[in-house]
């Protein structure tokens, strides 16, 4: 799985809120280049906490988080933000300007890049979130949901991190705004460079796009592998809640024909399958 180069090594990590709320036990997680990965579980489980201590918002209790070598506990936050990018659970929470353009812009201005700097930056990143021109001087809450959501990436991608962690992108939102945002997601990774992490309660998103999945439970990491991996663990599927698909079949039925669906999408097991086994 980890067959490229690790970007993200988190060993042993603990993570308690000051009111003394253990929220992470003991995480072990190594993220490498152009990876795709779902954080499931149910809610209270972890998996915000822990996107939080992937970008340096919050530091460890104890154990640690390597980004790109450097130890989130010494490295500034504007280090780390310049290597992950987290979008946060609404996208409500962390639009806070009175247009696009200065959302896009925030970012980049606070680590002190200069005002042209600045402007490419929100060029590019507009552009590669589709958010035409004519928006930049509207206020994000005139705007959908979704392209509110495409404005608070945008002003993350804006700061140029390898990581971006989209906290459950496709809440709220109906089946066609979701696979829009889940397609986007894919395009940022496999065109872009970007390795990404979605949250997400939303099993068949999981099936369709997760190349990895790492499913939470009471602030540990239960269980960490291919979508057809997890879902064949049906003891810890029901300690996390989570309902398997009938994923776990179609790889085996692509591995008696001889494939290896451990390095496909759900998507892509069963193009394989449609192609090469009917
Ligand atoms: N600010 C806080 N202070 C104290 N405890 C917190 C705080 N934020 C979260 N927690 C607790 O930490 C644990 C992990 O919460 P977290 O938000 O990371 O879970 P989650 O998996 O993202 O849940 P959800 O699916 O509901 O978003 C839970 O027990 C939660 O109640
Ligand atoms: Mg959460």
């Amino acid at each position: 799985m980890n067959e490229k180069k690790p970007f993200v090594e988190v060993r042993d990590l603990t993570y308690s809120y000051e009111d003394g709320t253990q929220a992470l036990k003991g995480i072990n997680l190594t993220i490498s280049e152009g990876e795709f990965i779902a954080f499931i579980g149910q809610n209270g489980s972890g998996k915000t906490t822990l996107s939080k201590c992937l970008n340096g918002l919050f530091k460890p209790t104890t154990g640690s988080v390597l980004v790109d070598g450097l130890d989130s506990k010494t490295t500034s936050i504007v280090q780390m933000v310049k290597r992950v990018g987290y979008v946060f659970q609404n996208p409500d929470h962390q639009l806070f300007n009175n247009n696009c353009m200065d959302e896009i812009a925030y970012g980049p201005r606070n680590i002190g890049l200069s005002e042209e700097e600045v402007q490419e930056r929100v060029i590019e990143a507009a552009e590669v979130v589709g958010l035409n021109s004519i928006y930049f001087h509207e206020h994000p809450f005139f705007l959908n949901k979704g392209m509110r959501q495409r404005v608070a990436i945008a002003s993350i991608l804006a700061l140029k991190p390898k990581l971006i962690i989209v906290d459950e992108p496709t809440t709220g939102q109906d089946v066609r705004q979701s696979l829009e945002i889940m397609d986007f997601l894919t395009d940022l990774n496999r065109n872009h460079g970007h390795i990404v992490i979605f949250v997400t309660h939303d099993m068949p998103i999981v099936s369709r796009y997760a190349r990895r999945v790492v499913m939470m439970g009471g602030g540990q990491i239960i269980v960490d592998g291919h979508p057809a991996d997890v879902y064949a663990q049906t003891e810890n599927l029901a300690k996390a809640f989570v309902e398997p698909p009938q994923i776990t079949q179609l790889a085996q039925l692509l591995k008696n024909r001889g494939f290896n669906p451990g390095t496909l999408s759900v998507t892509e097991m069963v193009d394989q399958y449609q192609k090469y086994c009917v």
